[in-house]
């Protein structure tokens, strides 16, 4: 049950599992408590324990703002440590003077504004608004905070308006900040490149800033908009973790800065670095949306809250709970070098296999035989499909598959008809040179014109040919971020008025073709956050393929975003991206722990591969529902051991599927035993691959024996039904 408790100017935030707490000081400054495990009541002098002096008395005058812990600090006025919000008004001054005015308690949660942010259909969550205000400014600033029930997550977001007659300019609007009364934590962040995505950095923290941030123009594949904070005792089953997430897909700050004092400050949000918003009389920036979690259960505890998150309150529409069709991509497969005949051959032979959706990718429009040209142009090129996507989707649907297409819709090629006719429609500045990145640019996004060609560029092709399913890719970053449709002094809103043109954008496509799957892309996971999971239900995890790397990517991302969010698909050997070679039931297996898919020539497959992979397949189809929307439970850290292993278990606890991989063959050793979780441990389970009946409660103990096949990166899998009497 989620309550908001307001009493004697102390305002308390609680579900079943935890408390988030701040109380009034003065009658002005909103001072953070707690946050963390749930708290009956807070009655004790809470003043007290941020005082280096006896007496507690904190104006201004005295700087002990500097060592209050805060809500919303500010620049200038008393706080000398980073803050969360810096205006600065006519006069030049950043002094920022926020002081306490009213609050509201409601019942739901409010939408935000032109972005993604969390949503609640069964009216159990709670929100609290605070409003403060800078008179001298004429700045009022309004706190946001929603409770929910079925999750241990707090959202945040701030709302800025100029309610004076000045000019302000907001140069960081941060979202969201919580001020922890000790440093003894050890920071995670989700950090990599290309090809790498999303892997575990664990670092002590320590007096001074650590943390990460993109100012790439996407939420990046070097670092996750993400962080947590640990206890040193913490795992992936015990200890307290206290995790934060943006609910954005551009640049942004997430970091932990201990103090003096030995106070640390963790703050998410908006990158500052070149960032800037004017604000006239009357208008009100919005902030995107942070989401934190609170843990008493480890990684494992912030996991299924953030997975709970995602799966009810941040994917929305028909996918949301719909079996996700299995796929076959032909990137892998031809690259650009394909025609109608030969996808169609490869159509054919993903049907018999038991695929059921075939996503034709980069390549079809234009003349692009090479990734040179023709983006923005998306007609298609009839050399290579001759009676046009319709009579290939026509011919492909005839298979009895379903029919996807890949876009890029934010690019533009030089040489390309669109950049011909609009060579200003893309991110430059001024008469500088324009670098090309991948051999193209980036469409202007925060330009409304630029986003209603986009729009109907896409929705034209989607309208006119049956398409089942869409991907949708970005394949470089902004450099330079400037506009030709905004003035010098507006240039530093480019960034984020480019993220809010494109949730503009998928916002009316999502509306307009909701029978359609659409899986995100950014050369891989680029760009993997819960924004973009807002309009589609899934991201293809990364370019790298290899199903050892991807035990690595996989595992990391399971952190923040459930399973079904995670595009993973079958691959062929040698591996493109690393050149290894693993068993066809590896791959199987590791795909198993995403939507799965299939992305190479099946046409070119010996009859005894095809063979195993309709087994494979048919086993997968079988456990689908649990594989997508089951409980996930991470077993083994490929991070720290010679291996990965993982398992997902049906909510009613009666189905679940085992995958345990290993890296270094070993010889001479006892076979290695892999306690499960999450079973129901007086339930009896059969375990289909070794015919055994098995309480939970063994399972859970003293676990499954597994027996891998001989070799390097090799894997076991199992499958498991309660059994009946
Ligand atoms: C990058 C994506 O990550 C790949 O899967 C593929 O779609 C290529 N782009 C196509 O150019």
């Amino acid at each position: 049950m989620t309550e908001i408790l307001v009493e004697n100017e102390l305002f308390h935030l609680r579900n079943d599992q935890f408390s988030y707490v701040f109380r009034l000081v003065n009658g002005q400054f909103l001072m953070h408590v707690h946050f963390g495990r749930r708290l009956s009541t807070v009655q004790g002098d809470i003043l007290r324990r941020f005082a280096t002096v006896p007496e507690a008395d904190f104006d201004r005058n005295e700087f002990r703002l500097d060592r209050l812990p805060q809500e919303a600090p500010t620049f200038g006025y008393g706080d000398l440590r980073d803050g969360l919000l810096r205006v600065r008004g006519e006069d030049g001054s950043d002094s920022l003077n926020l002081t306490y005015r009213s609050y509201a308690v409601g019942a739901n949660k409010p939408a935000l504004e032109g972005l993604p942010s969390a949503y609640d259909k069964t009216s159990a969550c709670k929100t609290l608004s605070v409003t403060l205000a800078d008179d001298r400014l004429g700045l009022e600033c309004r706190l946001y905070y929603t409770i929910f029930d079925d999750c241990d997550i707090l959202a945040r977001h701030v709302e800025l308006t100029n309610i004076g007659a000045q000019k302000l300019n907001i140069e960081r609007a941060l979202s969201a900040c919580v001020d922890f009364h000790q440093s003894d934590y050890k920071l995670l962040t989700l950090s990599g490149g290309w090809a790498r995505e999303r892997h575990m950095d664990w670092r002590a923290i320590m007096q001074g800033i650590q943390g990460v941030s993109s100012a790439r123009g996407a939420s990046s594949a070097q670092s996750n908009p993400f962080m947590a904070l640990a206890t040193s005792n913490a795992d992936e089953t015990c200890g307290d973790v206290f995790a934060f997430a943006l609910v954005y897909s551009g640049n942004f700050r997430a970091d932990a800065t201990v103090d003096q004092y030995g106070q640390t400050r963790a703050m998410i949000g908006l990158n500052d670095e070149g960032f800037g918003w004017r604000l006239t009389s009357g208008e009100t920036f919005v902030t995107p949306e942070a989401v934190l979690c609170y843990s008493s259960r480890g990684l494992s505890g912030m996991s299924h809250a953030f997975h709970t998150l995602c799966r009810r309150h941040i994917v929305r529409g028909r996918y949301r709970d719909a079996e996700r069709p299995i796929l076959l991509n032909n990137w892998e497969a031809t690259y650009f070098d394909f025609d109608e005949e030969k996808l169609l051959a490869i159509a054919a032979k993903a049907a018999e296999i038991g695929a059921e959706l075939f996503v034709l990718d980069d390549g079809w429009f234009g003349h692009r035989d090479a990734d040179n040209c023709s983006l923005g142009d998306w007609v298609e090129d009839t050399r290579k499909l001759p009676g046009g996507l319709a009579r290939l989707s026509d011919a492909i649907h005839g298979r009895g598959l379903k029919f996807g297409l890949w876009f890029e819709p934010e690019m533009v090629s030089p040489d390309s008809d669109l950049y011909r006719a609009h060579p200003d429609w893309c991110l430059h500045a001024g008469e500088m040179e324009r670098l090309t990145g991948r051999n193209q640019l980036v469409l202007d996004m925060s330009r409304t014109e630029v986003c209603d060609y986009v729009y109907h560029a896409v929705a034209d092709v989607l309208t006119r040919v049956k398409i089942d399913y869409v991907k949708w890719d970005m394949n470089r970053n902004f450099s330079p971020a400037g506009s030709a449709g905004f003035p010098p002094e507006a240039q530093r809103e480019v960034p984020h008025r480019y993220m809010l043109g494109l949730y503009s954008v998928l916002e009316r496509m999502v509306t307009a073709f909701p029978e359609v799957l659409f899986e995100s892309c950014a050369s891989g996971g680029g760009r993997f956050d819960l924004g973009m999971l807002h309009y589609m239900p899934q991201t293809w995890c990364s370019d790298n393929t290899d199903a050892h790397d991807r035990c690595f990517v996989q595992y990391a991302t399971s952190l923040l975003f459930p399973q079904s969010a995670m595009g993973a698909h079958i691959s062929a050997v040698p591996n493109h991206q690393t050149g290894r070679t693993t068993g066809m039931s590896t791959r199987s297996d590791v795909a198993m722990g995403g939507t799965y898919g299939f992305e190479l020539d099946v046409t070119r497959l010996p009859d005894a591969e095809i063979a195993e992979m309709k087994h494979l397949l048919t086993r997968v189809k079988g456990v689908r529902n649990t594989l997508l929307y089951g409980v996930f439970h991470r077993l083994q850290s490929p991070f720290e051991t010679n291996g990965a292993a993982w398992m997902v278990v049906s909510e009613d606890r009666r189905e679940a599927v085992v995958t345990s991989v290993r890296f270094r063959a070993q010889v001479n050793r006892t076979l290695p035993c892999l306690p499960l979780r999450g079973l129901d441990p007086h339930c009896i389970y059969h375990v289909e691959e070794t015919d055994e009946r098995l309480s939970g409660d063994e399972l859970m103990t003293l676990g499954l024996t597994l027996e891998y096949p001989s070799g390097d990166d090799v894997s076991c899998s199992f499958v498991l039904h309660a059994a009946h009497d």
